[in-house]
């Protein structure tokens, strides 16, 4: 049996404190919960934030982006170890907004997969067709060719430590969810292609499903066969709502 996990993506919301009562809601709302793993990813900030008020507790917390290097000229950016130093767990990595906005490709993507795994970080790495190429019949294509791009280089034994998110970029942020079937069918597809390098590492692969979960819809989707918790975006700023979404993991 495959472990649950709900991770919360924070984007680029938030300050110091409305960050301390999400948080304080949040660990005061899932304390109790056992059944699951649960975890957030902050602004770098806020990460002293979240490693001040989330240690020793059941919530660990991460961060949205890394440098696939490990140190040098590159400002701006933030490297796997700083992340390391602030207790991180998890780190998102190619998440549509960066592919999207930012520019990240399949490549640059894979080489910051590599470099989170060489720093201990789990890599929750995401993959999703817009909404253009689900019409146009290409949806297992393109997950395909995303997740192949850390499948050719990591390999399944970098998978195996590794999370994966399926986010149809049509269902971030814009309250169309995709229905359980649909969803389950693209994780099904994930692990099934994972299991041609590796059977045993695709039967544990977490395998998350992202794009406007909500309470009211977080049990039948995690109730599918694939779906082994949740990516939430909207929901994870409201300490109710991203608690709910918890509780429904149990
Ligand atoms: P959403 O975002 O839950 O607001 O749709 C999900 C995500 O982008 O990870």
């Amino acid at each position: 049996m495959r472990r649950k996990l709900v991770v919360g993506n924070w984007k680029m919301y938030g300050r110091l404190a409305s960050n301390k009562a999400l948080l304080e809601g949040v660990v005061a709302g899932v304390r109790e919960l056992k059944g699951a793993d649960y975890a957030v990813c902050v602004p770098y900030p806020y990460l002293a934030q979240a490693q001040s008020m989330l240690q020793g507790g059941n919530v660990a917390w991460g961060a949205q982006n890394l440098n696939q290097h490990e140190e040098g000229a590159y400002t701006g950016a933030v490297a796997p170890g700083m992340l390391v130093d602030f207790g991180c767990r998890y780190v998102i990595i190619g998440h549509s907004e960066r592919r999207g906005l930012f520019q990240e490709t399949n490549v640059s993507a894979s080489a910051k997969f590599d470099a989170a795994l060489r720093a201990g970080l789990t890599p929750i790495f995401c993959v999703g067709e817009t909404l253009a190429e689900r019409e146009a019949g290409v949806t297992e294509q393109v997950v395909a060719t995303q997740l192949d791009a850390v499948l050719n280089s990591a390999g399944a034994q970098g998978l195996a430590k590794a999370v994966v998110a399926y986010e149809p970029v049509w269902a971030i942020g814009t309250g169309k969810t995709a229905s359980p079937d649909q969803a389950q069918a693209v994780h099904a597809f994930i692990r099934q292609r994972v299991a041609q390098q590796d059977s045993h590492v695709a039967q544990a692969l977490c395998i998350l499903y992202g794009g406007s979960v909500k309470a009211a819809n977080a049990s039948e989707l995690f109730a599918m066969q694939d779906i082994d918790g949740g990516l939430i975006g909207g929901a994870s700023l409201v300490a109710n709502d991203f608690v709910a979404i918890c509780r429904a993991a149990q």
